[in-house]
């Protein structure tokens, strides 16, 4: 891949824009046999907690008309496995790893991200204060400013990994949380989050997740993330990574000019698990033709 795919955001470069986004690719190593995973932008793993959790019970997955529900609840190995294991691993293959971390507490985010910043190999840490599918915490923290800059700033305080705040479609004005966790430290916002749904199996009467409510991504989502990019980019200045129902090259530059200056693959992962790479040549052949780089593109749809 060339240079015109090259974007830098902030204290973090990627080769391409083209990041998977977390839990829709476990932690990228089981994905090493087929995909050419250190070609891709980085991965982000599935959100690490301090201990190991077993998740929802099931079901808790189903498809919908355009894309997904879930309620895994944050199914996940725990720091001390992904730090003996996993993280080695990563190393080995040469991935853009992005942590991407969960907690209930202000203290466990702040011991999640002190432990990560003694660990080399890692591109940056995200925290996910915006998950729908857990009962404590969670997106508690991704829905007003001042509880997302309280978390982003005690985080901050104990590493000097490049901090990146996954926000919630849900909080009532996105724009005031931004703002919160720009000013409390954070180097790059990465956005959406699912927003909670609901099917109901009408042969059962009942809903259809154990959870009974999930958090829906696919492309029923884009036109929200976009708009909500594209907002944020007015708000703040730090950059922004877009993601919400992107399958194809379309989708992507949409949130590219919309304000993103990368972009996170989820749900489409799941149908084409190489679809980033693909992505990625594409955007790479349409930017060469037109003579442009990843950078022009960056906001290009702002302004009257
Ligand atoms: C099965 C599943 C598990 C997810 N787990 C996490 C997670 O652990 N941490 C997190 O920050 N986001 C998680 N997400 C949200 C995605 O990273 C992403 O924000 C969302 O799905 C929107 O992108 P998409 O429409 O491309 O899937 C999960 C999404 C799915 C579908």
């Amino acid at each position: 891949m060339s240079e015109r795919l090259r974007t830098s955001l902030g204290p973090l470069t990627l080769a391409n824009p083209f990041v998977n986004a977390s839990g829709t690719y476990g932690y990228g190593v089981e994905y090493a046999s087929f995909v050419d995973v250190a070609r891709l932008g980085g991965v982000s793993v599935k959100g690490i907690s301090l201990l190991p959790r077993p998740g929802n019970s099931p079901p808790r997955t189903c498809e919908t008309s355009a894309g997904m529900l879930n309620s895994i609840g944050l199914a996940n190995i725990g720091i001390d496995v992904f730090l003996a294991e996993t993280l080695p691993q990563l190393r080995e293959l040469g991935v853009t790893v992005i942590v991407n971390t969960f907690a209930t507490s202000i203290e466990d985010f702040v011991e999640l991200a002190a432990r990560f910043d003694n660990e080399t190999g890692i591109a940056a840490l995200e925290l996910n204060i915006s998950c729908p599918n857990v009962h404590a915490g969670g997106m508690h923290f991704g829905v007003s400013g001042a509880a997302a800059a309280e978390v982003t700033g005690a985080v901050r305080a104990v590493t000097d990994l490049p901090l990146m705040v996954k926000l919630s479609p849900e909080a009532g004005d996105i724009g005031e949380v931004a703002r919160g966790v720009e000013s409390a430290g954070a180097d790059m916002i990465s956005m959406i989050n699912t927003i909670r749904g609901m099917v109901i199996d009408v042969d059962r009467r009942r809903p259809m997740l154990g959870q009974k409510m999930g958090g829906m991504s696919g492309p029923a989502i884009k036109p929200l993330g976009v708009r909500m990019v594209y907002e944020v980019f007015q708000q703040v200045s730090i950059p922004i990574i877009g993601m919400g129902g992107i399958a194809s090259l379309r989708d992507a530059l949409e949130y590219l000019m919309a304000g993103a200056t990368a972009v996170q693959v989820g749900t489409a992962n799941y149908s084409e698990p190489g679809i980033s790479l693909r992505l990625a040549d594409e955007l790479e052949a349409w930017c060469s033709e037109r003579d442009l780089t990843v950078t022009d593109l960056v906001g290009c749809a702002q302004g009257d």
